[in-house]
């Protein structure tokens, strides 16, 4: 198990997109959280490839690409080769969830699917000897700055019950209202990656709550 912070851009200066992405280069956050959505998954929209690559140029941190758009395998190649290392997609966004993984893979980056917090932890069990990882929401998908769910640090145990019995190496990361006064627990329950946007990019020192969310 690995502790890895991965800063949400979404929640970022949009005007000072550069100098958010420098300040996570000095940071100590290995990852780059990048929402994409389509108005259709998700009631909002958000950005897509030009904004993926242009971090890309800026940034040799792992771009870690969260996509709620539904059909996300017409878009897959797209992403890759905009500069994306991991692409996680919904398991609720596609009706053949096998064939997309292999896509993602086929294209050389790491394969994650995400599940909504009504979506249980059962239902991503079958596919886990082939994802790199599993992203579980803990806000519906959509917005940053939501409060977390309860009972979304119980699908973080018991999915890495599951990973510890298949003796797979999935990564869990978990996304959606993470505090530092929540973050400790995820950790302790298992969880690799933590996302987090608004108390980053909302707090006044984000370089500071980085170090202490890897801390918490
Ligand atoms: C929500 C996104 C999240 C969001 C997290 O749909 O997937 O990544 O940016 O934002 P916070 O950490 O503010 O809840
Ligand atoms: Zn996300």
């Amino acid at each position: 198990m690995s502790r890895i912070i991965s800063p949400s851009v979404l929640s970022a200066d949009f005007l000072h997109l550069g100098r958010d992405t420098e300040m996570l280069n000095r940071s100590e956050a290995e990852w780059i959280h990048i929402d994409v959505m389509d108005g259709v998954f998700v009631p909002n929209l958000s950005f897509g490839f030009p904004v993926l690559s242009a971090i890309r140029k800026v940034t040799t941190k792992v771009l870690d690409t969260h996509l709620m758009i539904v059909e996300p395998e017409r878009y897959i190649e797209r992403f890759a080769k905009a500069g994306a290392d991991i692409i996680t997609i919904h398991i609720e966004a596609t009706e053949d969830l096998p064939a997309a993984i292999r896509t993602i893979k086929t294209c050389g980056v790491k394969a994650g699917v995400s599940i909504k917090p009504k979506t249980p932890v059962s239902a991503i069990v079958p596919y886990l000897d082939d994802l790199d990882l599993v992203l579980i929401m803990s806000v519906e998908p959509g917005f940053g700055g939501q409060s977390f769910i309860e009972g979304s640090t119980e699908k973080v145990a018991e999915l890495r019950r599951e990973i510890d019995r298949c003796g797979s190496d999935t990564v869990i990361e978990i996304d959606g209202g993470i505090t530092l006064g929540n973050a400790g627990e995820q950790f302790t329950a298992g969880c690799d990656v933590l996302v987090a946007g608004n108390t980053i990019f909302g707090s006044d020192d984000p370089t500071r709550t980085i170090h202490d969310l890897l801390r918490a």
